[in-house]
C-alpha cells in the first residue's frame, strides 16, 4: 500500500514537471513590461529576459537606472521613466507601450516596484506613513495593471504580481504586510476576472533576499528616525532598551535569513512569464517554503505565541 502511494506521488511529480517544462513560442515577438528595474529582482529579470530574446520594456524610477540598463543590454530592451505613485507617469508609460507593441499587444506586465520603509510598530507610525508605502506597493500595482490591461487582453498574456511571504503572514507592524495582503487580494480577484479572456494572473511570494528592501542600514535608520520623532509618552511605553534590542534583531535576522541568490526569484518570474502552464503561486526561498508558509497555516494562538516570544518586549509590557 505504502509503495503504491509512493508511486502515485512520484507519477504526479513527473507529470507536473513535464507539464511545467513546456515554454511559449516566438519570444522575439513578445513584449514584457517590468516595473522597478533600477535594482534588485526587476533589474536582474530585465537582463535575463533580454538575454532570452524577449522584448523587454523596463520601467525605471531614475535616469541613472535607465542609462545603466540600456548601456549593457541589447537593442530589444527599451526603458521608460516610471513613478508608480504618479498616475500621469503611469499613463504616459502606458501610452508609449501601446505605440511600441502595436497590434501584438503586451505579453506580460511584472508588478515588481516596491519599498520596505517606513516600518515599525503601528503606534510609532502616522497615516501618512501608511499612505506613502501603499501608494507604491499597492495602488501602484493596481494603477500599472489597469493602465495596460487592454493590451494584455489583446495578447492573451499575463499579469505577474510580486507580493511576499508577508502577504500571507503579518509578524511586524507598519504598512508593508498591509500592502502585500492587498496585492494578494488584487491578484486573486483579477485572476478570476481575467480567466474568461485567456489572461493568466500569477503571484510571486518571495522569502528574504539580499536587495535594497532588506538593507540592514536602511531598516535600522528608519527605526531610529521613527523613534526620534515619537512623543515622550510612547517612548516611555517602549523604553530605549526596546529600540536597541530591535535594532540588534534586525541585524541578526537579516544576516541569518537573507539569501543572496536573486536568481531563485528571477527564475520563478521567468517561469510565470514563459511557461505554457505557469503556477498560480511561487514561493522562492527556503525560508518561504519551510518556515513562513507553513507558519501561515498554523492557528493564530501558536503563531502569536511564537512571534511574541521572539521579539523584544516594551518596558511596560504586561505579558
Ligand atoms: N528582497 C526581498 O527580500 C523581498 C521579499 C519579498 C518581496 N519583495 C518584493 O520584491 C519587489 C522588488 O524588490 P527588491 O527586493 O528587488 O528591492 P529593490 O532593489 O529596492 O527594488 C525595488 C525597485 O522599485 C523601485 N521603486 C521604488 N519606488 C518606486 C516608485 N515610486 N515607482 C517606480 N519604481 C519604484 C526602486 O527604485 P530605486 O532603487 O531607485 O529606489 C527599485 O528599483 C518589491 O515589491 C518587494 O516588496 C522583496
Amino acid at each position: 500500500m505504502f509503495l503504491y502511494i509512493l508511486a502515485l506521488v512520484a507519477i504526479w511529480f513527473i507529470y507536473r514537471w513535464l507539464r511545467e517544462t513546456k515554454r511559449v513560442p516566438n519570444k522575439g515577438d513578445k513584449y514584457v513590461y517590468i516595473t522597478g528595474c533600477d535594482s534588485g529582482f526587476g533589474n536582474r529579470l530585465a537582463w535575463h529576459l533580454d538575454e532570452l530574446g524577449f522584448r523587454v520594456i523596463a520601467g525605471c524610477y531614475t535616469k541613472e537606472g535607465e542609462s545603466a540598463l540600456r548601456k549593457l543590454s541589447s537593442e530589444r530592451l527599451s526603458t521608460v521613466s516610471l513613478d508608480v505613485t504618479k498616475s500621469e507617469s503611469v499613463s504616459k508609460a502606458a501610452a508609449s507601450i501601446k505605440t511600441l507593441v502595436g497590434e501584438k499587444g503586451l505579453w506580460a506586465v511584472v508588478n515588481n516596484a516596491g519599498v520596505s520603509v517606513p516600518s515599525g510598530p503601528n503606534d510609532w507610525l502616522t497615516i501618512e506613513d501608511f499612505k506613502s508605502m501603499l501608494a507604491v506597493n499597492l495602488n501602484g500595482v493596481i494603477d500599472v495593471t489597469l493602465s495596460v490591461l487592454p493590451l494584455i487582453k489583446k495578447a492573451r498574456g499575463r499579469v505577474v504580481n510580486v507580493a511576499s511571504v508577508f502577504g500571507r503572514i503579518s509578524p511586524f507592524g507598519g504598512p508593508y504586510c498591509v500592502s502585500k495582503y492587498g496585492v494578494e487580494a488584487f491578484n486573486d480577484c483579477l485572476r478570476l476576472n481575467m480567466a474568461p479572456f485567456g489572461v493568466k494572473v500569477l503571484c510571486i511570494e518571495p522569502g528574504f533576499f539580499k536587495t535594497s528592501v532588506t538593507d540592514t542600514a536602511l531598516v535600522q535608520n528608519n527605526l531610529k528616525k521613527l523613534w526620534d520623532r515619537l512623543p515622550q509618552d510612547v517612548r516611555d511605553d517602549y523604553g530605549r532598551v526596546y529600540l536597541e534590542k530591535t535594532l540588534e534583531g534586525v541585524d541578526q535576522r537579516f544576516n541569518q535569513l537573507t539569501d543572496s541568490d536573486l536568481m531563485k526569484v528571477v527564475g520563478c518570474m521567468e517561469h510565470a512569464i514563459t511557461a505554457v502552464h505557469p503556477r498560480y503561486r511561487y514561493s522562492p526561498g527556503w525560508d518561504a517554503k519551510f518556515f513562513w508558509l507553513p507558519m501561515s497555516y498554523l492557528p493564530t494562538f501558536i503563531t502569536d505565541a511564537f512571534f511574541l516570544s521572539n521579539t523584544p518586549k516594551p518596558i511596560k509590557s504586561v505579558l
